[in-house]
């Protein structure tokens, strides 16, 4: 009984009030704090678009320059934590261990359960956003067998996670200039998406007074799933197995047989019904990193290339207003710098969690918050007399 709006999928609920990020899908805009995303990728470093998420202005030099220390205090984790490690198969997915591992932090942090204090909000925060790219990277350390490689702080926060990947014990790694550059450009076009299925979930969870971190980890659950974050390693299996251009037809055919479960990855959004602006920024870097590194050549670029122009001239894909989203590029970028495919939805998790936390944030502080508990339509049976275990037939 009671009045509600039914809406599966929550296409037309507003959740909350924000002041974070704007989009607007039909013009494909994306705005923080009233800055365009272009601006944001092209200028600046990710911690400045953190601060900028977290504090609402971006920063001054000195103010830039306090943040990135404060970050840099917060880059190691517990050792008990390297340890924890160990419990999870080798072969884990690498998301598998990012959702227990984050999980796990609540369990080192115990001022951070008490949420009631600004100073714990933000300590959480910050320890959040300077242990992930460590986190993410010793979860591929532990995949292949090789030693957790410790943060260095002179470096930045993309090199850091560059190089805790990719540096050994026995092998220095100088971390190509043009590489971390790309990563922070990529980084920054992750960093939030307004009410998205994983940042909803993270203010869902902490709308119970919950622990961030624990919260943090179930964003990270809903944004494993190929509907969201997990289209960036979708769309490279994809690409892969579409192999060579003269095959697109096959799989465009594919995509719009209504009998057959296989959609396009890496097209279409709940909200932009025109182009995904993170979109056309992502190609742009992924044509620069290819020729930067003289695999332009690379043949998935060629079929992600004509694949987006097979799709862009189809019908269907018109009349559905799909084009390519922000994890149709990002694959490959990321392949031709190395980085395994089962780490593509990490990278993606790394970025996400400071949208996740300015989020948090600013739920907990907002004078109208209150536990969310959507409603249902009840469709199951209502009336039915008990049987005693003996009589069941
Ligand atoms: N390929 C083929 N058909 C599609 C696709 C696609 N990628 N996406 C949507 N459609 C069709 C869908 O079958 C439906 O057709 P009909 O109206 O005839 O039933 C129509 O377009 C509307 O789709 P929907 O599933 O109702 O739309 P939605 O807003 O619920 O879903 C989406 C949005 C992103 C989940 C969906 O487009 C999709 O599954 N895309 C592929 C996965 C992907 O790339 N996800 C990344 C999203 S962006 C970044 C992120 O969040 O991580």
């Amino acid at each position: 009984t009671g009045m509600f709006t039914y809406d599966p999928g929550f296409t037309s609920t507003g959740s909350c009030e924000s002041k974070i990020t704007y989009i607007d899908g039909d013009a494909g805009v994306l705005r923080h704090r009233g800055y365009a995303i272009d601006d944001l990728a092209k200028n600046c470093d990710f911690l400045e678009v953190a601060y900028l998420l977290l504090r609402g202005e971006l920063p001054n030099k000195a103010e830039l320059t306090a943040f990135e220390g404060t970050m840099a205090r917060h880059t190691m984790v517990h050792e008990q934590l390297a340890k924890f490690y160990q419990g999870f198969r080798r072969d884990a997915h690498p998301m598998a261990v990012m959702c227990g591992v984050v999980g796990a932090l609540s369990a080192f942090y115990h001022d951070s359960t008490d949420i009631s204090d600004p100073y714990n909000r933000m300590v959480s925060q910050h320890r959040l956003i300077a242990k992930m790219p460590t986190i993410a990277a010793w979860a591929y350390k532990y995949s292949i067998g090789q030693p957790f490689m410790y943060p260095k702080n002179d470096l930045s926060y993309a090199e850091n996670f560059l190089y805790m990947m990719f540096a050994t014990p026995c092998e220095d790694y100088k971390v190509s200039p043009t590489l971390a550059r790309a990563m922070e450009r990529i980084l920054i076009l992750h960093a939030d998406h307004e009410q998205n299925a994983s940042t909803s979930t993270v203010r869902l969870a902490g709308s119970s007074g919950a622990n961030p971190f624990a919260c943090i980890a179930a964003g990270i659950a809903s944004l494993w799933g190929p509907a969201h974050g997990g289209a960036n390693e979708a769309v490279l299996k994809m690409l892969s197995e579409i192999g060579t251009v003269d095959r697109i037809p096959e799989f465009v055919k594919k995509a719009k047989d209504k009998n057959d479960p296989f959609r396009l990855m890496g097209f279409g959004h709940r909200v932009y019904k025109n182009y995904d602006p993170r979109a056309t920024i992502m190609a742009e870097t992924c044509r620069e990193v290819l020729a930067e590194l003289g695999v332009e050549n690379e043949p998935l670029l060629q079929v992600a290339v004509e694949l987006e122009r097979i799709a862009r001239e189809d019908e269907y894909f018109i009349e559905k207003k799909l084009y390519p989203n922000v994890d149709f590029y990002s694959g490959i970028i990321f392949r031709a710098m190395g980085i395994p495919v089962s780490m593509f939805t990490c990278l993606f998790a790394l970025a996400r969690t400071t949208g996740w936390v300015a989020q948090w944030s600013e739920m907990i502080e907002d004078p109208h918050q209150k536990i969310g508990r959507p409603r249902q339509l009840f469709t199951g049976e209502f009336d039915k007399t008990f049987v005693a275990l003996d009589e069941r037939k």
